[in-house]
């Protein structure tokens, strides 16, 4: 098969990790980091198709860091001499040296200011990672702004780029637990402003695309797992607290964040015009009783539960994007194991919940 399949074209799917290709534990952020952007042979490849440079829009959030490391390591092991540029407000953290002195360029950039993407560099390959959940109730129109006018700038600046937007699973509704998850033609009638914004922000996408040349693939993406946040996180310290854990939400998805990190690029080759469409999770539903009493045992102290399982929970099912790029490569049972020995001896966390168990669409 060419390195660089065409559209339609069946991509390789790469066999996922076994336990010896995995790390027991992770002790320091770096070695997490380490591994986090260690590129994988099918992403080295990949990475082979794209005109340099690539830019990563929103990349100072949770992701985007890693993201941006993960294709410059890529490129590199290619030998392939790709720029990654990285772009973001950057908000006075240290995220901006960190990408700065692991190879990737950074700009600073407010999407929001007016003809702010005039300014952002030519391409033909971006990554599309803005967005605004967190403080919606509070500030619903900042939402609303971030979600839509950004998506706006971006889509008719770049008319004729390939993009991977990352979007939500918050864009379907609540659906029967026993279902196994929303496919992609699920309607988009979701509840709260956020979700609503998020709908939005792809139906932008989508309109553009319809009056240019632009190719987009839509990632809507339920829980990326890091030991620093994510659900996993959540529920361990909940455990090791003996914090009672509201079963009411009682099932999810998630995918660990390297794994997301490694799809998001590897789908600009999905890429297309209409945009395709691809929920981005690990293929299983878990229920959070389970979980949570696997990462007890490995605590050593039993969850406190509350409340029973409703009969709905937000979830996809993520098989059309599992069969196009392969499953996920890393397994849940070695994330839990690295969550646990994570937050077991006090590992940093981002102070980022997220919220897992909110059903009224406020956040
Ligand atoms: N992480 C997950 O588990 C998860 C789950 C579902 C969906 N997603 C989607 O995936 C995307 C990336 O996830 P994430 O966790 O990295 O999100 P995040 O932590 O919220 O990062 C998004 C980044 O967008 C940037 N941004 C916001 N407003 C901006 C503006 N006006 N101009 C320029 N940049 C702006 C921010 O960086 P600056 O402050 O530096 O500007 C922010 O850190 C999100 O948009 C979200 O919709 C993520």
């Amino acid at each position: 098969m060419h390195a660089c399949a065409r559209a339609g074209e069946p991509l390789p799917s790469p066999p996922p990790f076994t336990t010896a290709d995995l790390p027991a534990r992770f002790t320091t952020e770096a070695e997490l980091d380490d591994f986090l952007t260690r590129p994988r042979s099918a992403l080295v490849e990949s990475i082979r198709c794209l005109t340099s440079p690539l830019v990563v829009l929103g990349a100072g959030g949770k992701m985007g860091p890693t993201l941006a490391v993960l294709a410059h390591r890529a490129a590199e092991a290619a030998a392939h001499p790709l720029e990654v540029i990285a772009v973001s407000r950057f908000g006075g953290g240290p995220t901006r040296a960190w990408l700065e002195a692991r190879g990737v360029k950074t700009l600073s950039c407010d999407l929001l200011a007016p003809n702010a993407a005039q300014h952002l560099p030519d391409t033909s390959n971006l990554v599309y990672l803005v967005g605004l959940k967190f403080g919606t109730a509070r500030n619903p129109a900042a939402t609303w702004a971030v979600n839509t006018l950004a998506p706006l700038q971006v889509a008719q600046r770049y008319p004729r780029a390939r993009i991977v937007v990352l979007s939500t699973g918050n864009v379907y509704p609540l659906g029967p637990a026993s279902a196994g998850g929303a496919t992609e033609e699920a309607p988009l009638t979701p509840l709260g402003e956020y979700a609503n914004a998020a709908v939005a922000r792809e139906r932008l996408f989508q309109f553009c695309a319809e009056r240019n040349s632009s190719t987009i693939a839509l990632l809507r993406l339920f829980y990326a797992v890091d030991l620093r946040y994510g659900i996993l996180v959540d529920l361990a310290k909940r455990v090791a607290r003996g914090e009672p854990i509201d079963l009411t939400s009682g099932y999810f998805n998630c995918i660990w964040q390297g794994d997301a990190n490694e799809m998001v690029l590897r789908a600009l080759a999905l890429a297309s015009n209409p945009p395709s469409v691809w929920n981005l999770c690990r293929p299983e539903v878990f229920p959070v009783r389970t979980i949570a009493e696997q990462l007890g045992v490995l605590l050593g102290r039993a969850p406190v539960f509350q409340g029973l399982e409703a009969a709905t929970a937000l979830l996809g099912n993520s098989a059309r994007l599992c069969a196009a790029l392969g499953p996920p490569a890393t397994p849940l049972e070695a994330t839990l194991h690295w969550t646990a020995h994570w937050v077991a001896r006090g590992g940093r966390d981002w102070g980022k919940p997220t919220h897992f168990e909110v059903r009224d669409g406020r956040y």
